[in-house]
């Protein structure tokens, strides 16, 4: 990378300040911290709060009824898109561990969300997302295998109504995203997913800067 000048390094040092600020500004409560501790403990990230944040406004933005995510983990992201959908809304999640997903239905429970606002789904997500509905979601967030995030994207459109979006967690994979050195096969595939997002005339694309980048994209209708 070439040298920063002072006053370049003064402005990424706030910018790094004010990023900071804004990915803490969003607090959380018992359950969100409970399910994070589980999360911990199993050594599986969740969303920052500045990502929770941006998937709850997001949610409410969609007037969501239906969402589907990809990575229950423990259930850090899920209740930040429950507390976003509409009260009568189900959010359908899916993850290869179930033991994971039981933490998760701890702390939905915890957070104050009745048992039919969620629909559990062990398994592999490319089983699992053949067997949704064709346009019956509003929002899918995408949080489980990187290498199969371009998958995902094409299993997206076909789950989503017109007007729905996509989202993707950790896009910018820690830094790797952007940088020039060699990288793994799924930093590779993040970056051929940020290509056919940008480039797809199906989609209204935003990458948002908060916790790892967040890649986001409506459906246009
Ligand atoms: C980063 S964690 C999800 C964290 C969660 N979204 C949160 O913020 O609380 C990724 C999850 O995806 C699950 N996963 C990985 N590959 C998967 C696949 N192919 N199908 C379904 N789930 C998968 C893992 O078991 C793990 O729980």
């Amino acid at each position: 990378m070439r040298q920063l000048r002072g006053q370049e390094r003064a402005i990424t040092a706030n910018r790094q300040t004010s990023w900071s600020f804004a990915d803490a500004f969003v607090a959380e409560d018992d359950a969100l911290r409970w399910a994070r501790e589980r999360a911990r403990e199993a050594g599986l990230p969740s969303v920052s709060p500045g990502t929770g944040g941006a998937l709850r406004l997001l949610a409410a933005t969609a007037d969501a009824k239906a969402v589907a995510e990809i990575g229950t983990g423990t259930g850090v992201s899920g209740i930040y898109l429950l507390l976003g959908m509409r009260p009568d809304g189900v959010l359908t999640t899916v993850d290869l561990q179930p033991e994971r997903q039981q933490h998760a239905k701890t702390a939905f429970r915890a957070a104050g969300f009745a048992g039919n606002r969620a629909r559990f789904i062990p398994g592999r997500a490319l089983d699992v997302l053949p067997r949704l509905a064709d346009g019956g979601y509003d929002l899918v967030f995408c949080d489980g295998d990187r290498l199969e995030y371009l998958d995902y994207l094409a299993e997206s459109l076909r789950l989503l109504r017109p007007g729905g979006l996509v989202c993707f967690e950790g896009v910018f994979a820690d830094g790797r995203t952007v940088d020039s050195g060699a990288q793994p096969a799924e930093v590779q595939r993040i970056r051929e997913l940020l290509r056919a997002v940008r480039e797809s005339q199906e989609l209204v694309p935003s990458l948002l800067p908060v916790g790892d980048g967040l890649l986001c994209a409506v459906r246009r209708g």
